[in-house]
Formats: structure tokens, C-alpha cells, sequence
């Protein structure tokens, strides 16, 4: 197990298209992150996008599927750009969203915390309008100002409200340039923030009666807007009638089956592994190991039809993503740089035992039935099994 750890690799110079460069932050947005992509699908646009769109439909669920490889001119040069898979699942789920998009109604996605739902409003949105970066993050905090507009007061009180003293939302930004909204976590806003919406949405208008001659700001085409909002959630602050009926639920599910669940994993840590300028050793070997372990414990049932406890946290593939990076990080610091699966064992149990600590029970039972079982026929489910009682 103790090899030698090898010098961290040196920073690369390349950097990836696009104005920022991951050198100087952390996160690029999708639309900076992607811009290749995001313009070589711009040139090989056969259909008319929408008003306003920067895409046509059918390149933006291009873009959000993957799966092409399209000729194009980027700086100067002629190059093959291949268009990446950023959202795995039901294609179905991708193309509604893209079409309630384009219609009157907004987008609602749901679903379990750690399914992707922010993730793919991202992406639409940057494909889309070519920024998801208006964004309002929902909180129990969040104010009608927020979703409106405010003033700078200090202005205010010596010149009196004019336009320029007026501080646009991200709604309001997105409403005049005919944009997408991005509505984070929309149930966690109390009902009368949420009612704010209402008017946006049936009015596509917000008046500012601050402002002589009863002043409007109007929504261009092609504005509307993508909330997330968490099945957890729910109880929390339901939507009311109005706003249900203005909005077209999409509903994001756990990812069913293990090859798709394996192949996120393996790409998201690829990528932010990259991010951390690390090269990434998860073997797929690994990889599977760890959404097998996931799979069985969120169903309650392994593969070969045993029951088990079922901890009370979700074990979201995001989790399996966090779990798969704190392992790499960890063998990369403290190991040999590979990924084992001692090292998915010791990160493993920060993801399953949350709050409750029962939760450790359900995880201890898991390591005495099935990886013990395992372990007396597989070295790997034998190492997993060691390390994980040794965490317990
Ligand atoms: N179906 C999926 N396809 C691609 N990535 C996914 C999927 N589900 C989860 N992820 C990954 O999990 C991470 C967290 O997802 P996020 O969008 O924040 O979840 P949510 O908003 O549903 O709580 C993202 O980095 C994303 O890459
Ligand atoms: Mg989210």
C-alpha cells in the first residue's frame, strides 16, 4: 500500500478557450468552459434558433446529449471539435426542458438533491442565452427585491429614484435582454417571494411605480426562466396554485442504471481532477466498485437480492462524485496516486453518515454481509471491507 508519492504534476500552461482561465478561477461557467463547443455548434447551425436563442433546439440538446463531432473555424484555425455528453439520463427529460423553454411556460426541475438539476439548468441556460451566470439563488433570505429590483440608496436620497439609481435583479437583466432566469432551490422562498414570480411570468412585465410616468420594464423574447427545486424540499414552502400552473414540472430521477451511473463518475472526477491539476488514476475497476457499493446501499438491496438497511441520507450520484475525488486526492497526497479501494472505503463513510448516526449501523451492516462475503472470493472487495471497518 506505502509507494512512493510522486511529485504533484507541474501547473499546465494550456489553458482552455474562452476569457478566463481556470489558472486565475476555479470554476469557469459552463458557457466559458465549453465556448468551443458552444461555437462549433453556432457554425454548423442548420435551423434558425428561436428569437433571441443563440442555438436552435436541436443543437442545443446537441450540445447537452453530446455525441457529434463538428468541423469548425475557432480562432483562425480549422478544427474538430467533439461535443461532450454534460447531462446523462433520459434524453426525453433534456428535450421537454428545451421546448418548455421555448414556450410560455417556465421550467421547473425536479428532483432529489444531487441528481443533476443544477447542472443541467446550467448548461441549458449557457447554450441557450450564452450565460448562466443570472442566476437567483433561492433562500429563506430572499426578498422581493431580490427578485425585482433595488436602489442605491446613498443615490437615492441625494439625486431621487431615476433609472440609474435603480439596481436591476438578474430577473430583470435576463427580462431586458431576452434571457434565461436561472431560480435556484425556488422552494426555499417563503410564498410571498415565490407570488413575486407570478407577475414576471403572466405580466412578463415588473413595473417600477418608484419612477415618474408609472415606468415598465418589459421582457424581450426569448426570456423565461429555469428553477430548480428539491423533492426534499417540498415541505418547506410549497409552490402555490399560481405559480404550479405557470411553471412545467420536469422531474429529474436517480440515475437507474449502474454503466450510466459509472461512466458520470468516471467523467465529472476526470474533470475536476483536472481542475485541481491532478492526473486522475480511478481505474474503472474502482469506479464500479464504488457505484456498485452505492447503488446497493441506496436501494436497500444487493445485487444478488439481499436485503439491507437503507441510511437516511440520498446517496446521490454527486455524492459518488464527491466520494470518487476525496479518494483520489487522498491516494494522491498520502498514497501511492492510485485510486484503491481502501482509499473509496475511508472517504466513503463522510458521505453515508450524516447527521443521523445510525446511519453507521446500515453502513457497518453493509460491511459484515456483503463486502466480507465478497471479499473471501475478490482482493478488491476484501480491501474495501478492511479499510471500511477500520473507518467504523
Ligand atoms: N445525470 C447527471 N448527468 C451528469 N452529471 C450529473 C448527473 N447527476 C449528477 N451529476 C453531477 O453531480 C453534481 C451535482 O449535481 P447538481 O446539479 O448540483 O445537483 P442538484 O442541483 O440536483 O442537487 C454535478 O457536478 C453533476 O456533474
Ligand atoms: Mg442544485
Amino acid at each position: 500500500m506505502a509507494k512512493k508519492p510522486t511529485a504533484p504534476a507541474a501547473p499546465s500552461a494550456a489553458t482552455s478557450s474562452g476569457a478566463v482561465s481556470p489558472e486565475t478561477v476555479l470554476r469557469e461557467p459552463a458557457e466559458k468552459r465549453y465556448a468551443d463547443q458552444l461555437e462549433a455548434l453556432r457554425q454548423n447551425d442548420t435551423e434558425t434558433p428561436p428569437t433571441n436563442w443563440k442555438l436552435s433546439p436541436r443543437s442545443v440538446l446537441t450540445y447537452v446529449i453530446g455525441g457529434k463531432t463538428l468541423k469548425a473555424t475557432i480562432g483562425g484555425k480549422s478544427v474538430e471539435v467533439p461535443i461532450t455528453r454534460k447531462f446523462f439520463g433520459d434524453d426525453g427529460v433534456v428535450e421537454r426542458s428545451i421546448v418548455t423553454l421555448a414556450s410560455e411556460r417556465a421550467l421547473l426541475l425536479v428532483g432529489e438533491p444531487g441528481t443533476g438539476k443544477s447542472w443541467l439548468s446550467e448548461h441549458l441556460a449557457a447554450a441557450i442565452c450564452g450565460t448562466s451566470l443570472l442566476t437567483i439563488q433561492g433562500t429563506a433570505g430572499t426578498t422581493e427585491e431580490h427578485i425585482k429590483y433595488s436602489w442605491n440608496i446613498a443615490r437615492v436620497i441625494a439625486e431621487g429614484p431615476t433609472a440609474q439609481n435603480m439596481i436591476a435583479s438578474p430577473a430583470m437583466i435576463a427580462m431586458k435582454g431576452g434571457a434565461l432566469l436561472r431560480f435556484e432551490e425556488l422552494t426555499r422562498c417563503v410564498p410571498d417571494v415565490q407570488d413575486a414570480l407570478v407577475s414576471i411570468l403572466s405580466d412578463k412585465a415588473v413595473a417600477v411605480p418608484e419612477l415618474p410616468g408609472d415606468a415598465m420594464v418589459f421582457a424581450k423574447p426569448g426570456f423565461n426562466i429555469i428553477a430548480t427545486a428539491n423533492t426534499r424540499d417540498q415541505g418547506v414552502n410549497e409552490l402555490s396554485a399560481a405559480l404550479k400552473r405557470r411553471f412545467n414540472y420536469v422531474y429529474i430521477p436517480i440515475v437507474g442504471d449502474q454503466k450510466t451511473e459509472v461512466k458520470i463518475v468516471q467523467q465529472r472526477s476526470a474533470e475536476l481532477l483536472e481542475r485541481y491539476n491532478l492526473p486522475a488514476k480511478l481505474s474503472p475497476p474502482v469506479i464500479e466498485l464504488l457505484a456498485t457499493v452505492f447503488r446497493e446501499i441506496r436501494n436497500g438491496k444487493t445485487s444478488d437480492g439481499v436485503s439491507i438497511k437503507k441510511p437516511s441520507t440520498t446517496l446521490s450520484t454527486a455524492e459518488a462524485i464527491g466520494v470518487a475525488l476525496d479518494a483520489a486526492l487522498h491516494a494522491r497526497f498520502f498514497g501511492g496516486g492510485e485510486v484503491g479501494p481502501a482509499d473509496i472505503a475511508r472517504n466513503m463513510v463522510g458521505a453515508v453518515v450524516k447527521e443521523d448516526q445510525e446511519d453507521k449501523v446500515a453502513l457497518k451492516e453493509y460491511a459484515t454481509v456483503v463486502a466480507k462475503k465478497r471479499g473471501a472470493k475478490d482482493k478488491s472487495w476484501k480491501e474495501f471491507h478492511d479499510a471500511l471497518v477500520e473507518q467504523l
